[in-house]
């Protein structure tokens, strides 16, 4: 009796997708681009929804699952989801249950594990920081993380609850701007003032980098996640020989939003630092 094992073929090759709740995916984006131009990429920002850093998990998951099929149906074959809320709540059940069934030779990555990487190889004294969504927080998948890296860790989270919409609004370097990135800070360093290492665990918090750096005690290293997560998604190509065959290398960049697009165009630039011209897809 012969036995006849049926297996799905390889996609045809597309672009990588790069998913995000909104705009500040770019930030990674850019990144990703500097370190791997030769590559197409689709970005889509959900813009109609955002935020997810204040929803439920169900509906971070729905959303997340959502998006991720529109950029499947574009022809990605790789998506990284920037957004660390929807790598917190969505992006492992959707590698264990869901890319099986809607074809097992796609891959989703995220962004919370080449971060957690990197901040354990910062640390000296095994003191972390995390600012990030109330989502991320209460979802604890980066002590989770961390923990799986390396048990003798003491990880410290803060919910910047204000962060995000403060620089949607282009607000962060205002006077009340100042007092929130101050105010968070002071929180995070009370809960341990050995902290030694600090992420800025979501997408939108590296435009806060430079007022941070002004207040941060010099021993603080902090992290931003762009180039981590960029130079990790290049040694993760270059593991997966099989994955960049199926990425194609035209360098071509296409921005979808969810929302509007004359907006997006506009307030892109603060994130992406340079002119877009977003098409908008219809949920
Ligand atoms: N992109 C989200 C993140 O990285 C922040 C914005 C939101 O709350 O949707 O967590």
């Amino acid at each position: 009796m012969s036995l006849i094992i049926s297996q799905k073929p390889l996609n045809t090759p597309g672009a990588i997708g790069v998913f995000d709740s909104g705009f500040g995916g770019l930030t990674i984006l850019k990144s990703i681009v500097e370190e791997l131009p030769q590559y197409d990429y689709v970005y889509l920002g959900d813009n109609a929804r955002v935020p997810y850093g204040t929803r439920s998990y169900e509906t971070v998951y729905n959303y997340t699952l959502e998006c991720l099929q529109h950029l499947f149906d574009k022809g990605c074959n790789l998506v990284i989801i920037a957004c660390n809320t929807a790598s917190a709540k969505a992006l492992r059940t959707i590698q264990q249950n869901d890319l099986l069934k809607i074809n097992p030779h796609k891959r989703v990555l995220g962004v919370i594990r080449p971060t957690a990487e990197a901040l354990i190889s910062k640390t000296k004294n095994n003191n972390i920081g995390i600012f990030a969504t109330n989502g991320t927080v209460t979802s604890n998948t980066f002590p989770i993380e961390l923990h799986k890296l390396k048990h003798s860790l003491n990880v410290y989270q803060q919910p910047c609850t204000l962060w995000v919409p403060l620089i949607e609004a282009n607000e962060h370097n205002s006077k009340g701007g100042t007092y929130f990135v101050q105010k968070y800070y002071n929180e995070l360093l009370a809960q341990n003032p050995n902290i030694d290492t600090i992420a800025l665990a979501c997408t939108h918090y590296p435009l806060l980098l430079q007022q941070l750096q002004k207040i941060v005690a010099p021993n603080i290293k902090i992290i931003a996640q762009s180039d981590i997560v960029a130079k990790s998604l290049n040694k993760y190509l270059q593991r997966h020989p099989e994955m960049q065959l199926q990425c194609t290398t035209s360098g071509t960049r296409q921005f979808f939003t969810t929302d509007d697009t004359a907006s997006f165009n506009e307030k892109a630039t603060l994130f992406y630092n340079n002119e877009i011209q977003s098409q908008h897809l219809a949920l």
